[in-house]
């Protein structure tokens, strides 16, 4: 059953989301509609004021997890298009629109020469979420370029413009994933890129892959995607969300205790007093690494990346338990759960 609304809005009824989530997740919307242009992205939420519908946004579904159904009117945001504007010196900001995928805007942005994004190449998504978890890789992180986020706010239908000192950016956290969660919905993000190469080789895994200790752009890119294919599987063949946890951070004088006991466990500084621990080692030395529950596992080649082979949410988040669980009891160590989770865990 569909329902047109005024010019092109479809919201459609009963939709099946496995399309929409990179972990293939069945789960079923009770209204849904891709929001193509910004004018139907507020007619979406004049329908949803006025039937008392909770509104829950979906970019690339590459950071998520449904739990269950959902109620409510799920929104696939796919607005599109890039304007740039020369700033001071060699730098341009340039405002991607939210439904523009990641990987195909950093490569564009390569082949243009406005560099800055290389490390960042073939992280899954759209760059309307890259701001919600501040996605980092390879020694970068997304808020070192940001200039500024669109939102419009759900309850009010306003426009706004947040600064990044408004995002409250943070390791693989920011004000979308904390004070103002389910308050906004992201419709295009600024990046301040530069015209003149700058590379970032200190991520050691990066740096032990480059043959020229002066790398380009391009290869840094290149070594990259390398790695990732090696090691983290690609979400059209096995369904995931990349990490599933964060790496966490803990005292240092704990960091400390644990390198005693474990001195080949990953630990990076974090800041003054706190560190920061490889999850995937600490999951891999429970024994998870490779593992299967019924239809869900943990990746044989990085232990931090959870995969649906066909199960669904609920199978996801018991083994996520499990692993938690017995990190905690061997390590005394916290784990969190990095995606979003849509729904209701059962
Ligand atoms: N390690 C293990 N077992 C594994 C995998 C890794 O012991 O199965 C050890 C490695 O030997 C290494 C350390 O853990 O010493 C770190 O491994 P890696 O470089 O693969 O990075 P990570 O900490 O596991 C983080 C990000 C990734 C990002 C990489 C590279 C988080 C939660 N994850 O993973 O991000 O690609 O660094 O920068 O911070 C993502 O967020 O989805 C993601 C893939």
């Amino acid at each position: 059953m569909t329902e047109a609304l005024p010019a092109e809005l479809t919201i459609e009824q009963s939709i099946d989301l496995k399309p929409y989530n990179s972990l293939s997740i069945s789960a079923v919307a009770e209204y849904f509609c891709v929001v193509d242009h910004i004018d139907q992205l507020h007619r979406a939420l004049n329908f949803a004021h006025k039937n008392k519908l909770k509104v829950t946004p979906l970019g690339g579904g590459s950071n998520l997890v449904i739990a269950s159904d959902i109620s409510g009117l799920v929104l696939q945001i796919n607005l599109k298009g890039l304007t740039i504007k020369p700033v001071e010196r060699d730098m341009l900001d340039i405002c991607f629109s939210a439904g523009e995928n990641w990987h195909a805007m950093v490569s564009h942005c390569l082949e243009n020469g406005w560099y800055g994004l290389e490390n960042l190449a073939l992280i899954p998504g759209n760059m309307g979420a890259a701001p919600i978890q501040n996605i980092g890789a390879y020694g970068v992180e997304l808020c070192e370029f940001l200039q500024s986020v669109e939102v419009v706010e759900v309850a009010t239908g306003k426009v706004l413009t947040l600064s990044c000192e408004d995002c409250e950016f943070g390791y693989r956290t920011s004000i979308f994933k904390q004070a103002a969660k389910d308050s906004y919905i992201i419709t295009a993000v600024t990046l301040r890129l530069s015209k003149m190469p700058r590379v970032n080789i200190e991520y050691p895994s990066l740096k032990a892959s480059l043959t020229s200790d002066q790398p380009t752009p391009k290869e840094i890119y290149q070594a990259v995607c390398k790695i990732r294919r090696s090691k983290l599987p690609d979400p059209a063949e096995i369904p995931n969300v990349g990490s599933f946890f964060k790496n966490p951070i803990v005292q240092s004088e704990m960091a400390a205790n644990l390198a005693v006991d474990y001195p080949e466990l990953p630990i990076y500084p974090y800041s003054v007093s706190s560190s920061k621990l490889a999850a995937a080692w600490l999951i891999e030395h429970c024994g998870f690494k490779g593992c299967r529950r019924g239809d869900v596992g943990v990746h044989p080649h990085q232990a931090l990346v959870l995969v649906n082979y066909q199960g669904n949410g609920s199978a996801i988040l018991a083994l996520a338990d499990e692993i938690k669980l017995q990190v905690l009891q061997t390590f005394s160590v916290e784990l969190e759960i990095e995606p979003r989770i849509y729904g209701t865990i059962t």
